[in-house]
């Protein structure tokens, strides 16, 4: 990438690619560190729905599993298992959120906070000590999100190699202890009950954290852009009402602004015309869902954080921060709840106000805010002026 681009994507990750998309003169245009965006979205479209960019295997779980039903099978097993423990998810959060200091630093908080009400539906709490302490500190250690800076990567890193070596050791033990289906049931056990039995304990392990990080960051950075999002857009007035729009408004209106997962790829299946340029076998060509998200042409007034916008199903325009698709995100449904009922408890009866914050994200792998201070006022209130939150 030239110079000049790169400082200018530096400063404005999202604002630079909206620009190339601006710019181009094709619907498809090419990205100045290699492959393609689709920038026009009825081509965008094309690129995650049409058999042809998604025949095969999806690029998730790169060669982690040996065929697509395989990939499904372990999707919907670790979704089923989140769905089955969504009552106990919202039992922990009503007793997590009033622990919360009265002012958190963000987005670490968000993440903390959906690990700690997840913790035993990801390891199961009789499981190997050291293993759950190694979790808990990748959370805390810049697992989920790869930093923008060199050196936490790398310590970032060796905290990876000790964690798949944890996981390793503790999946041959549960390998030959079997999944007993009276007993605790953990995320573990998901994967090795839907995954292939010739799967190695080190593909094992790989699925184990590329679906922790999709638990935990991909959701906590979902409750961290919402408080935020709706923090400095609205200032709190009401007791007990930081926010005057349903919760599950604002969680979506916040992954449309700023969708956590900025792109997704599909690998060119062979020579071919495609959105006005030659394409070649192998070459990869990204959808943008924040490119999508903020397309004049189908979003009103898009650059707005605008949670009334949910209110009218024909004010929408195409919404994907889960994809779309033969591939789109198998714990979508759950995600979403996880992330509403995240956001509900911490606003619940709270005065909420966010500090230091700003809607500028920081853009490595994924799109995550930068820091931020969000200070909760408990408020004693009767019934009567508790708002509806869902
Ligand atoms: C706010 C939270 C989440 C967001 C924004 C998110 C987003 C995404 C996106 C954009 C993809 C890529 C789809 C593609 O390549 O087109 C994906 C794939 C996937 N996600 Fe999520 N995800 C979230 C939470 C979760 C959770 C909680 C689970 C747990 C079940 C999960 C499981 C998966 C799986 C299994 C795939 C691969 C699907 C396939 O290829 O069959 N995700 N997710």
């Amino acid at each position: 990438m030239a110079r000049g681009d790169l400082r200018r994507f530096h400063r404005d990750p999202l604002g630079f690619l909206e620009d190339l998309s601006r710019r181009r003169s094709t619907d498809v245009f090419p990205l100045p560190w290699g492959g393609w965006c689709a920038g026009d979205t009825d081509a965008a479209l094309t690129v995650l729905r049409a058999p042809e960019f998604n025949a095969g295997l999806s690029t998730f779980y790169g060669s982690l599993l040996p065929s697509r039903a395989a990939q499904i099978e372990v999707g919907h097993g670790v979704r089923n298992l989140i769905r089955a423990r969504l009552p106990e998810y919202r039992d922990n959060l009503a007793e997590a959120v009033p622990r919360l200091p009265a002012a958190g630093r963000w987005p670490e908080t968000g993440t903390a906070l959906v690990y700690e009400c997840t913790a035993d539906l990801l390891l199961h709490p009789a499981a190997a000590p050291e293993l759950r302490r190694l979790l808990a500190r990748s959370v805390r250690a810049g697992l989920l999100i790869r930093s923008p800076l060199i050196r936490e990567r790398a310590r970032a890193e060796i905290l990876r190699v000790r964690l798949l070596a944890a996981l390793i050791r503790h999946i041959g033990q549960r390998r030959n202890e079997g999944v007993d289906p009276s007993g605790p049931y953990d995320l573990l056990d998901a994967i090795l009950d839907a995954c292939p039995p010739e799967t190695t304990d080190d593909a094992v392990a790989e699925l184990y954290v590329l679906l922790f990080r999709s638990i935990v960051g991909n959701v906590g950075y979902a409750v961290a852009w919402t408080v935020l999002l709706a923090g400095l857009h609205h200032a709190p007035s009401t007791p007990g009402a930081p926010w005057p729009w349903p919760t599950d408004w604002i969680v979506r209106e916040a992954a449309r602004h700023r969708p956590f997962v900025w792109m997704v790829g599909r690998p060119v299946p062979h020579p071919m015309q495609f959105g006005g340029v030659a394409l070649r076998p192998g070459e990869i060509v990204s959808v943008s869902p924040y490119l999508l998200h903020h397309d004049e042409r189908h979003w009103r007034r898009p650059d707005a954080f605008d949670p009334e916008r949910w209110a009218d199903p024909g004010a929408r325009g195409p919404y994907l921060p889960f994809s779309a698709g033969p591939f789109i995100c198998a714990g979508a449904a759950v995600a979403q709840t996880m992330a509403t009922d995240a956001v509900a408890a911490l606003a619940a009866d709270t005065r909420l106000t966010v500090l230091g914050g700003h809607t500028r994200p920081m853009v490595t792998n994924a799109v995550a805010p930068r820091p931020f201070t969000l200070s909760r006022t408990t408020e004693l209130l009767t019934r009567s002026h508790a708002p509806e939150r869902r």
